[in-house]
């Protein structure tokens, strides 16, 4: 279990997180929400040990301020919301970086983790001539390699994804949500932070709703995703399980939900 408590940050002086609480269980996918500048990123950089926090977050009862670095990268993989390249790496060069905290992977996995996000044969491409969507996937599969197994020996491991959909069309959505529900349901962890509430309503067990540096609600997506709390928490009215009158079109991912 991921559990952070009374988190605090500041950056450029100003307070960011103003006391946010957040649990996680693994073996189902939840889900960090909330309008653009409340803290998502930050809460999840936190929880990742990219920057410094006051609070407490514990994952799997150990402090993760006292778990060395090298020991945490064998328990959990970060997606962060915007990665750039500098130089021109292969996608195979890309995905092979998560595998140093693996040391005995065999050959194949990066192999296998690309044709997970369906970018087989994409290994002698460079990664900056991949389309925004493609890059996204591939970092994805980078993530994957790191924490393969969704259990090790010290417990479930934990996938934290920053927007993990936003650049991908509804197939590719899909099939990376199925991705995530695949690897909860194996007994890991998924924490992401998503803006696609539907997918959110259909995939989490879990939904945090952060505002102004504060989760104000975390449960069920039935108990968090309220008409009132999301027209409050962005501004405009909203209203759900409400079809718009016709003639006007809509549509949503038909399907059940797969595991969590
Ligand atoms: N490095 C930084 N220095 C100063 N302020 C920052 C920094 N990073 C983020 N902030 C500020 O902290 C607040 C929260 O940012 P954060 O990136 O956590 O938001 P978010 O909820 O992830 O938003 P989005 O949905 O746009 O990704 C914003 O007001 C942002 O301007
Ligand atoms: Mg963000």
């Amino acid at each position: 279990m991921l559990q952070a408590s009374d988190i605090r940050v500041s950056l450029a002086g100003a307070p960011v997180l103003n006391g946010a609480a957040f649990a996680a269980e693994a073996g189902q996918i939840t889900a960090i929400v909330g309008p653009n500048g409340s803290g998502k990123t930050t809460l999840l950089r936190a929880m990742t040990q990219d920057l410094p926090y006051d609070g407490t977050i514990t994952l799997d009862r150990d402090d993760i301020a006292r778990v060395p670095a090298w020991k945490l990268a064998t328990r959990r993989a970060v997606l962060p919301q915007a990665s750039r390249i500098a130089f021109p790496f292969t996608v195979l060069e890309i995905v092979r970086l998560g595998l140093t905290a693996q040391g005995d992977a065999p050959e194949t996995r990066a192999s296998d983790a690309l044709a997970r996000v369906g970018l087989a044969g994409f290994e002698g491409r460079f990664f900056q001539e991949l389309s925004g969507g493609e890059q996204q996937r591939a970092q994805l599969a980078r993530v994957l390699v790191q924490v393969w197994e969704p259990v090790g020996p010290d417990g479930p491991r934990w996938l934290f994804l920053d927007e993990p959909v936003a650049s991908l069309d509804i197939g590719h959505q899909l099939e990376v949500m199925d991705l995530m529900a695949d690897y909860a349901a194996r007994g890991g962890g998924v924490v992401a932070v998503m803006h696609d509430l539907n997918l959110t309503a259909i995939y989490s067990a879990s939904v945090a709703m952060l505002l102004a540096g504060r989760v104000v609600a975390q449960g069920a997506p039935a108990e968090v995703l309220t008409d009132a709390t999301l027209s409050r928490a962005y501004g405009c009215d909203l209203r759900v399980n409400a079809a718009p009158p016709p003639p006007a079109t809509f549509l949503l991912p038909h399907m059940a939900r797969r595991a969590g």
